[in-house]
Order: structure tokens, then C-alpha cells, then sequence
């Protein structure tokens, strides 16, 4: 069964590829990113709780997501595996996760360089509905402003701001990177398969190295 992680940078493309795998493999999509978001649109206590925190670009604690996480995989649509759309961003959430008998079977990091992820952040525009992700000039949507499949709007998020991207650079290489040593040393120790794969390439080809390696 596929339990899929997406680890990447912010921008690396985790939403995008996230779309792709999951329609190509039929499972359910996880993201913790759009949960919260949700959550914040809701106005709901959990919303309140977090919205300052993610507009800093800083990670919500690690409580409160294990406890969406554990909600979201009980879910029916969970049973023939899933895919997390990033989802774990510190070595307490990846312990919480083994404790909580959460085993993935692939470990996929998508590479991309900072510098080219102020750029990708600068012109991504998303349907706050889905998580659907657009870029203005490298994925752009048929009719500019409009979701390709609902026809509602598309905005920008509120850390797409380049101070705060570049924070949230930061957070990545001092709180999630670890991961990347974390999940490689269990590959030897379990049935997990670790994949690296260089997210500076066309969509396309992002996908198509994802695929070969599923
Ligand atoms: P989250 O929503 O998960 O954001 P993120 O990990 O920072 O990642 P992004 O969604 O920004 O980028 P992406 O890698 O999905 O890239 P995308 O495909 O959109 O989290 C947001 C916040 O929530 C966190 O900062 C934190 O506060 C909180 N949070 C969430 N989970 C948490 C956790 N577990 N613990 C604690 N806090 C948590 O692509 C980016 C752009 O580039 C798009 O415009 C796209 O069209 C374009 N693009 C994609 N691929 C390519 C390509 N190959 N070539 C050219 N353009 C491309």
C-alpha cells in the first residue's frame, strides 16, 4: 500500500506533484498546510490559535498536528493509503508518527535551490478551495485570476510575501531538513524506500521522476 511523504522546501512544488501522484494513483491527498488554512477561513478556535504563527512562516506545534493528522488517516478515504503534501516538518512530529504507528512507505524529498523558490512563491496563485496551485508565468491557469475547474477565483497567499518566504526558508533548513538524515536511516532499518529527486525541472519531468521511483 502506498503511504507517500512529500519533504521539501517551501515552493519545492510538494502541492503541485502532491496533485499529480495522487490522481495517478487514486489516494487521498493530506495537507496539513491546507487543514490549517481551512481552519483560519472557518474562523474556528484552532483558526484563531494558528493564524499568527502561519503568517510569521513558523510551524504550528507539533500537538496540534499529530492530533489533524491522526483525525484526517482514520477517515474512510484512508484505508488504500495516502499521500502527505509535507505534513511533517520536525523530528518530533516524525517520532510522533512512528508512536502513533503512522509508517510511510516512500520518502520523497523534492530539491530546489532558494533561490529559485523566491521566485515560484512570488507568482503562485492558489484556489483556496482545493490547495489547487497555479504560477502566473509557469503553470498558468487558462483564464487569468479563474480556477481551471470551478471557475472561482484564485488568490494569494497571505506567506507568499518574500520576508516571510524567506523565513520560512529558514525554518525548513533548522527544523524539517533534519528529516532528510532522519528517514534516510530508517530505510536500512524498515521497508521504507527513499527517493531524492531535483524539483528544479519542468513539472512534467518532476513527475515522471517521481513515477519511475513508485
Ligand atoms: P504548507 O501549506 O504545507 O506550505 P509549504 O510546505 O511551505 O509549501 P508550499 O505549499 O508553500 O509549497 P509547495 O512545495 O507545495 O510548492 P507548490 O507546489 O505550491 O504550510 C504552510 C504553513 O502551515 C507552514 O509555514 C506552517 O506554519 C504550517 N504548517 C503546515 N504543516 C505543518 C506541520 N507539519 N508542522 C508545523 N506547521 C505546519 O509550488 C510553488 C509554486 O511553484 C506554484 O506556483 C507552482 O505552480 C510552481 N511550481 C511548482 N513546481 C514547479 C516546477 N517544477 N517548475 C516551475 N514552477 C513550479
Amino acid at each position: 500500500m502506498n503511504k507517500i511523504l512529500l519533504l521539501g522546501p517551501p515552493g519545492a512544488g510538494k502541492g503541485t506533484q502532491a496533485d499529480l501522484i495522487c490522481k495517478s494513483l487514486a489516494i487521498p491527498k493530506i495537507s496539513t498546510g491546507d487543514m490549517l488554512r481551512s481552519a483560519i477561513a472557518s474562523g474556528s478556535e484552532l483558526g484563531k490559535k494558528v493564524t499568527d504563527i502561519m503568517n510569521s512562516g513558523a510551524l504550528v506545534s507539533d500537538q496540534i498536528i499529530i492530533e489533524l493528522i491522526l483525525d484526517r488517516i482514520s477517515q474512510p478515504d484512508c484505508t488504500q493509503g495516502f499521500l502527505f503534501d509535507g505534513g511533517i516538518r520536525t523530528v518530533g512530529q516524525a517520532d510522533l508518527c512512528i508512536e502513533n504507528n503512522i509508517e510511510f512507505s516512500h520518502v520523497i524529498e523534492i530539491k530546489v535551490e532558494d533561490n529559485v523558490i523566491v521566485d515560484r512563491m512570488s507568482g503562485r496563485r492558489v484556489h483556496p478551495g482545493s490547495g489547487r496551485n497555479y504560477h502566473l508565468i509557469y503553470q498558468p491557469p487558462k483564464n487569468e485570476g479563474i480556477d481551471d475547474i470551478t471557475g472561482e477565483p484564485l488568490i494569494q497567499r497571505d506567506d507568499d510575501m518574500p520576508e516571510t518566504v524567506m523565513h520560512r526558508l529558514e525554518v525548513y533548513q533548522n527544523e524539517t531538513k533534519p528529516l532528510v538524515a532522519y528517514y534516510k536511516s530508517l530505510e536500512s532499518k524498515s521497508s521504507l524506500k527513499y527517493v531524492a529527486v531535483d524539483g528544479s525541472q519542468a513539472v512534467e519531468k518532476v513527475f515522471e521522476d517521481i513515477e519511475r521511483s513508485l
